[in-house]
């Protein structure tokens, strides 16, 4: 007999399948031949053992040669799969007693960390232009330290790719329910479909809220449904540039630094992007508010420094473009992720991608995946560890520490 631990019983399916989970609180005793398992009051107890059924297609490479590019491209799938069972916006999508709690609510706190945090962020802007609810997200291992005001009729969402992170955890004690996103095993510590899909689930969450206070029309549901069912073939029309994307990324490769612009709804989109490059590629990338350029950042831009904005066809634009005038007057090379009506043009000193439409308040989802692509092609340049980025934890191939599912839990407080 062997006895093996891990976080997630995926990393453990070339050894076994037959799987015993630990409870909150719970150490386990473990040798070759034995092992004892004792509660949080320190009493011994035997927790089940069962046979988990495999997740060959989530261990499974296939062609691709990192986990991390597999997980992007199968967002499209994933995006689809967190739609499917949703016919018409109701709250019970998100557990049997949110309809009740919907009602009683008058604002949102979104709490998470990392990537989840972002999409904290881009939720916090659709709760607030969609449902007309007052909102606001922010970093659970903030939020859990500090004195804040208990609010008995804010709704609380805590968003978490692995659902265990302890920050996030502890923030969510008293979560009453939970609705999945169904990204699929992520195995590369990079968060990639987990992202899109709590984006996917978040607008949901959304349009439930703006449905529930009387602000969501029948036809305004009937055309969010279409754009969003819409998303996984406007997902998989940008991941067919990733030729173009490579070119970028031989450049990156090459750099110390890089910075990324977003407003508005792309902000989140922009810090995303950032992370992802220094995660995995160990370029520093720093993202701002297109807005606070001349406030600091500007003095850090020269030829050395590419600058990737976000650059859709929103209200926001010819802010956006200014702020990028003043970029290439310093001598920044511009990279521009556009979409097809954002008329910038390529040309010296200026790099264009257009995607090919324009997503409307959907489009944080779909800008978000040349930065994927970006910070993976870089890294792989850099012959980086790209599933395994350094200090990051995930040990085994595949790694573990992060569980099957996305979650997106709602806790009424
Ligand atoms: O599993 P969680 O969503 O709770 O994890 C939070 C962060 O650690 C996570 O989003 C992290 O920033 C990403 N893996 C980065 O790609």
């Amino acid at each position: 007999h062997d006895h093996f631990l891990a976080s997630d019983a995926s990393a453990l399916a070339p050894v076994t399948r037959r799987v015993a989970y630990l409870e909150e609180g719970d150490v386990a005793d473990i040798h070759l031949d034995s092992y004892a398992i004792y509660d949080a009051s320190e009493a011994r107890v035997t927790r089940q053992v069962v046979t988990v059924k495999t997740a060959d297609d989530a261990v499974e490479l296939g062609p691709y040669r990192h986990y991390m590019q597999k997980e992007i491209f199968e967002q499209p799938r994933a995006v689809a799969d967190t739609l499917e069972s949703v016919g018409t916006i109701e709250p019970s999508l998100f557990g049997a007693a949110a309809a009740e709690v919907f009602s009683n609510v008058d604002s949102v706190r979104l709490l998470a960390c990392g990537t989840s945090y972002y999409a904290g962020m881009v939720a916090r802007s659709w709760l607030e232009g969609v449902a007309g609810i007052p909102a606001q997200a922010e970093i659970a291992s903030e939020y859990r330290y500090r004195d804040s005001v208990p609010d008995p009729k804010a709704l609380v969402v805590v968003i978490s790719q692995s659902g265990e992170t302890a920050d996030t955890l502890a923030a969510m004690r008293h979560a009453k329910a939970a609705y999945l996103t169904r990204a699929g095993t992520e195995i590369g510590v990079a968060s990639t479909k987990a992202f899109t899909t709590q984006l996917t689930a978040l607008f949901l969450l959304t349009l439930a809220l703006a449905k529930s206070r009387g602000r969501l029309t029948a036809e305004d549901e009937a055309r969010w449904l279409r754009d969003l069912r819409h998303l996984p073939s406007a997902i998989q029309s940008v991941l067919a540039l990733e030729p173009m994307i490579i070119a970028w990324a031989e450049q990156f490769a090459k750099k110390q630094n890089a910075l990324f612009l977003g407003r508005g709804l792309h902000y989140p989109i922009a810090l995303e992007g950032a992370l992802k490059l220094k995660e995995i590629s160990y370029i520093h990338g720093e993202a701002y508010p297109a807005g606070e350029l001349k406030h600091g950042p500007l003095a850090l831009v020269d030829s050395r420094m590419p600058v990737v904005a976000i650059a859709p066809n929103d209200a926001l634009l010819e802010k956006l473009k200014s702020n990028l005038q003043e970029v290439r007057a310093r001598g920044g090379e511009l990279y521009v992720i556009a979409d097809a009506d954002s008329q910038i043009e390529t040309s010296d000193g200026i790099h264009v991608l257009r995607l090919p439409e324009y997503a409307g308040l959907l489009s944080p989802i779909v800008h978000t995946i040349p930065l994927q692509l970006l910070a993976y092609h870089t890294a792989v340049i850099r012959d980086t560890d790209v599933d395994k980025p350094r200090n990051l934890g995930g040990t085994a191939a595949p790694r573990s520490g992060f569980a099957a599912r996305s979650r997106l839990c709602v806790d009424p407080r």
